[in-house]
């Protein structure tokens, strides 16, 4: 059955967790919906483990609409979304053209990092009939101007202003939000206070559902993996080594 945004605030309502993760092509959202996975993700995180670059910050709307379009080739029967990129929400207007032509790549809610600094963008996209999902905490798009992935929430004022934000956001309309780096016990308040689903990364247990960037659990990316990941696989390992094995067999042919 297909999986919708009322089917993932369903499973906060019945206190199901919420297991999410990032695809950026076609054979990756075929296998993750495969294995029923019910939200996934082209995130912006394809700027580091599928393009190259050193953070989210140089990922473009093209770049992000190419993979959105792959990956809802596979059309999954999971809820598949979008980050929207590093300023390409930086007005309404922007917002809602960007959104919109995710939406026309095939994105079935868009993603957007920041609190109530982008509540106009957020009540426009979801005006315009796009479900939206909130990203609070670390903001990766934020790297360069913060010197790096730091934990949020630990002083009180960041505490105060995550919860602000969170409830904020969800009064707004955003179905789901996204805590990154987000200090445990901050994460399980904000997750008992809104009635949208947290889904976190690298914030604690208790959060609604937990989402993690694929190549890292699946150890495809092995020049880094964030310290909360324990991979699954080794699937780097296990490429080299098929692949070392054909060299080798057609290096000496079997007579
Ligand atoms: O870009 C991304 O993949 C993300 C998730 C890991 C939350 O924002």
């Amino acid at each position: 059955m297909k999986i919708t945004t009322e089917t993932i605030l369903a499973m906060k309502a019945r206190g199901e967790k919420i297991a999410a993760l990032t695809a950026y092509d076609y054979p990756m959202t075929k296998l993750l919906d495969e294995a029923g996975v019910p939200l996934l993700l082209v995130g912006d995180s394809l700027g580091m483990v599928v393009l190259g670059y050193p953070d989210t910050t140089p990922v473009t709307m093209a770049e992000m609409e190419h993979h959105v379009r792959a990956a809802a080739r596979a059309q999954p029967h999971a809820l598949l979304g979008a980050d929207l990129p590093f300023q390409s929400y930086e007005t309404v207007a922007n917002a809602v053209e960007n959104a919109g032509r995710l939406a026309a790549a095939g994105a079935e809610f868009v993603k957007a990092e920041g609190g109530r600094e982008i509540l106009p963008q957020l009540k426009a996209i979801v005006a315009a009939g796009i479900p939206f999902c909130g990203h609070l905490g670390m903001l990766p798009q934020h790297v360069l101007e913060e010197g790096g992935y730091h934990i949020k929430g630990k002083k009180e004022a960041e505490h105060q202003a995550l919860l602000e934000d969170a409830m904020a956001l969800a009064e707004a309309g955003a179905f789901a939000i996204v805590l990154e780096l987000v200090t445990p016990p901050v994460a399980k308040e904000i997750s008992a206070r809104i009635s949208v689903p947290t889904i976190g990364i690298g914030s604690g247990p208790d959060c609604d559902g937990q989402i993690l960037v694929t190549h890292d659990l699946t150890g495809s990316f092995p020049w880094f993996t964030p310290r909360f990941v324990k991979p699954r696989a080794n699937c780097a390992a296990e490429i080299k080594s098929a692949v070392a094995a054909w060299r080798a067999a057609i290096a000496a042919p079997a007579k």
